[in-house]
C-alpha cells in the first residue's frame, strides 16, 4: 500500500540523483521481486521519475510471484501506461518479455522465517533466477543490479567487513539455503562478467528497513514496528547484544541507483548500508522512545522456534570504503529519523485501512 511517506521518500531519491538517472528516460526496465520491500520501492522511485519526466517515461515491467510481496503493494500504479505488472517466477519463466536496458533483480526470499520454510524455492530464486537474469542482461542491457546479501559473510571475524572478506558461513545449517545460494549467485555474476562482460553490479545490503516491509516477515525492524503499533511491549527473541547496521530505504535506493548508472562498477560487489553499528537492544530502545511518551517497555524472550538463532551473526557492520570511494555516498538518515518515518508510514496505512473499512 502506498503512503505519503513512501511517495515523499521516492521523490526525494529522484531529486537527490538528479541528472545521473537521466538514462532511464525512454528506456525499458525490468524489476524482479517488484511486490517486495525493495523491489516495490524501486518501482515507486521509477514512478516518481516518470512523473518528473513527462513525455519520456521509463517503461517498467514489474515481475513477482506474489508469494511474499502482495499484489496490493503495487495497486496504486495499476493502469499506468508505462507499467506492465506480471505474475511470474524468475527461476522458471520461459520468456521475460524481450530486451531490457536496465534490470533490477530483487526477487528472492529474504525473510529468515519464510526462507527456512521454503529452502528449495529460496535456492531456485537465488541461483537459477539470477542465472536467467544474467542471460537476459547479456542480450544488450546497459546495467543490472543483482541483490545478494551481507549474509554471504556469515558470522564474520572482520568487522566492519570489507567486500574482500571471504566469509565464515555454514553451508549445511538452517540458513545455508539462503547464504550459500546468494554466494553462488555472486559467483554467477562474477563469471558472466569475466566471460561475457555482462554489466552486472552485485549489491550486498546490510539490514535495510523502512515503510513497505511485511510486518510478519520476522526481521527485527518489522517486529519492532508491529509491536509498537500494538502499544508494546517490544519483544526481543535474544539477549539483544548482537549488533546490526540499519540503513533507511531511501538512502539505500540512492546508492544502488548510483551504482546502476556507473560502468566502473561493472563486475564488482558493493556493501551498501549505514556504517553506524548498534545493538538490537539499542535499536529497540530507540523505537520505544520514538513510538510513545513515556517510552514503551522492552522485554527479552526466548523464541518458540528452536532454529531461530542458529548461525545468527553476532556482529553486522559494513566497511563502506569501496562504495564511498566510487560514488561519494554516505547514508544520511539516522536510525531515530528512519524509525520515525517508518512508524508514521504504518500509522498512515492503518488509518487508510480504517477509513476504507469504516472503523474510524
Ligand atoms: N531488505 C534487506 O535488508 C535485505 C538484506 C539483505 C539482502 N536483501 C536482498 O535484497 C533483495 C530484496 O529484498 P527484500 O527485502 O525486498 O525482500 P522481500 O522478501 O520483501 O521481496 C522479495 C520479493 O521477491 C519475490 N520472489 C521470491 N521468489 C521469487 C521468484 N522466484 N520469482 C519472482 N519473484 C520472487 C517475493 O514474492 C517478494 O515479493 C533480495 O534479493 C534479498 O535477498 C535484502
Amino acid at each position: 500500500m502506498i503512503t505519503d511517506v513512501i511517495r515523499a521518500d521516492a521523490e526525494e531519491v529522484v531529486i537527490r540523483l538528479g541528472r545521473l538517472i537521466e538514462p532511464l528516460a525512454d528506456s525499458r526496465v525490468l524489476v524482479t521481486g517488484a511486490a517486495g520491500f525493495l523491489g516495490g520501492f524501486f518501482v515507486d522511485v521509477l514512478d516518481a521519475f516518470n512523473r518528473a519526466r513527462i513525455g519520456h517515461p521509463a517503461q517498467v515491467t514489474a515481475l513477482d510471484t506474489f508469494m511474499v510481496g502482495p499484489a496490493a503493494r503495487l495497486a496504486h500504479l495499476r493502469g499506468k501506461p508505462w507499467l506492465s505488472l506480471r505474475s511470474g517466477n524468475v527461476a522458471t519463466e520461459p520468456d521475460f518479455g524481450g530486451h531490457f536496458d536496465w534490470i533490477i533483480h530483487c526477487a528472492s526470499i529474504g525473510s529468515p522465517a519464510i526462507y527456512r520454510a521454503n529452502p528449495l524455492a529460496t535456492i531456485a530464486a537465488n541461483v537459477q533466477g539470477t542465472w536467467n537474469m544474467l542471460d537476459l542482461a547479456g542480450k544488450g542491457a546497459k546495467g543490472m543490479l543483482s541483490f545478494s546479501s551481507s549474509e554471504v559473510y556469515g558470522d564474520p571475524s572482520v568487522v566492519p567487513t570489507p567486500e574482500d572478506y571471504h566469509g565464515n558461513v555454514s553451508f549445511t545449517g538452517p540458513r545455508a539455503c539462503y547464504d550459500e545460494s546468494k554466494r553462488l549467485g555472486e559467483t554467477l555474476c562474477a563469471t558472466y562478467f569475466r566471460l561475457n562482460r555482462v554489466p552486472v553490479k552485485v549489491i550486498r545490503p546490510f539490514n535495510v528497513y523502512g515503510p513497505g516491509q511485511r510486518l510478519d516477515d520476522g526481521r527485527i525492524i518489522p517486529d519492532l514496528v508491529r509491536t509498537a503499533l500494538a502499544g508494546g511491549p517490544l519483544v526481543l527473541y535474544s539477549d539483544g547484544r548482537a549488533t546490526r547496521s540499519f540503513c533507511y530505504v531511501s538512502d539505500f535506493a540512492e546508492a544502488c541507483l548510483t551504482l546502476l548508472m556507473m560502468p566502473e562498477a561493472d563486475g564488482e560487489a558493493f556493501n551498501v548500508g549505514n556504517a553506524e553499528e548498534v545493538s538490537i537492544a539499542e535499536a529497540a530502545r530507540t523505537m520505544a522512545t520514538v513510538a510513545a511518551e513515556p517510552p514503551l517497555v522492552v522485554e527479552l524472550h526466548q523464541s518458540p522456534e528452536a532454529a531461530f538463532l542458529v548461525d545468527n551473526p553476532q556482529r553486522r557492520c559494513p566497511d563502506l570504503t569501496k562504495l564511498h570511494r566510487l560514488t561519494g555516498f554516505t547514508a544520511r538518515t539516522s536510525l531515530r529519523e528512519g524509525l520515525a518515518r517508518t512508524l508514521a508510514s504504518y500509522r498512515e496505512e492503518l488509518a487508510q485501512r480504517q477509513v476504507r473499512t469504516g472503523t474510524m
